[in-house]
């Protein structure tokens, strides 16, 4: 179960290094690595995360799911989404999924996930899944394009490790069903709250500007979007970015 041994640390550089780094003592699966502050935190591709000291969640879940064929790695994508999509749904609505694995409440980021995967030959070592959600951190920097947090929300401030604890469980119940091969309920609950899905929107992909709409993921996680022309095109990850509203 996740969440049933949890590291908690002072001060890090970031939760995904530390978590690698005790890799190697076989620490059991389920072991979350939690940190009061981060002074590197890593997003996708080269990105700082940015998190108020005590303010928001920084963690990282070390898996070892061995069960799964690498082929279909996105899967550990959609799971860790799904987990925090329930978590968000128990305290707000119109919370969603932004392809592939950033988590948005109507129009503005509150989550996102960074994992990074071992894999060994044909299978998987390890997985770790570092999720960084901003819980009661009120002001952001300006560079953090559209940051929003459930205090922002709600209006309240949340108790950090109650929320932890909520997480790692609905998180524990989407890692059930991948171990279970439910691939099928996975990908219909992520499809189906895909941020902008079914809706006519701008996207950039090549330089050029184009209107678009997402209409899912083909099987191995990579995003589909039908054109004005009936077209569906194909985009791995940073092929296709989106325009903002407005
Ligand atoms: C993104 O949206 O760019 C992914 C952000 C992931 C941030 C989390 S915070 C905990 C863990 N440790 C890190 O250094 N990054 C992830």
């Amino acid at each position: 179960m996740i969440g049933e041994n949890i590291i908690h640390l002072n001060e890090v550089d970031s939760t995904n290094n530390y978590a690698r780094g005790i890799l190697k003592d076989k620490v059991e699966e389920g072991s979350v690595v939690l940190a009061y502050s981060q002074n590197q935190g890593r997003g996708h591709l080269q990105n700082t995360w940015e998190s108020e000291p005590g303010m928001n969640l920084t963690f990282s879940i070390i898996l070892y799911p061995e069960f799964l064929d690498p082929a279909r790695q996105f899967a550990l994508s959609q799971m860790a989404s799904l987990g925090i999509l329930d978590f968000i749904m128990g305290k707000t609505d119109s919370a969603s999924i932004k392809w592939p694995n950033d988590i948005y409440i109507g129009n503005k980021k509150i989550g996102g996930i960074l994992i990074e995967n071992s894999i060994l030959g044909s299978r998987f070592s390890s997985s770790v899944v570092g999720i960084g959600l901003n819980i009661n951190q009120s002001e952001f920097s300006g560079w953090i394009p559209n940051p929003v947090s459930l205090k922002l929300v709600k209006g309240v401030d949340f108790n950090l490790e109650e929320c932890l604890l909520m997480l790692c469980s609905t998180i524990s119940e989407w890692y059930e069903k991948l171990k279970n091969g439910h691939y099928a309920e996975l990908n219909d609950r992520y499809t189906s709250n895909l941020y902008r899905r079914g809706l006519w929107a701008g996207y950039k992909s090549d330089g050029q500007m184009f209107k678009g709409k997402i209409t899912g993921i083909d099987e191995t996680g990579r995003l589909l979007i039908e054109k004005e022309t009936g077209k569906i095109s194909t985009f791995n990850f940073k092929e296709v970015e989106y325009v903002p509203y407005g």
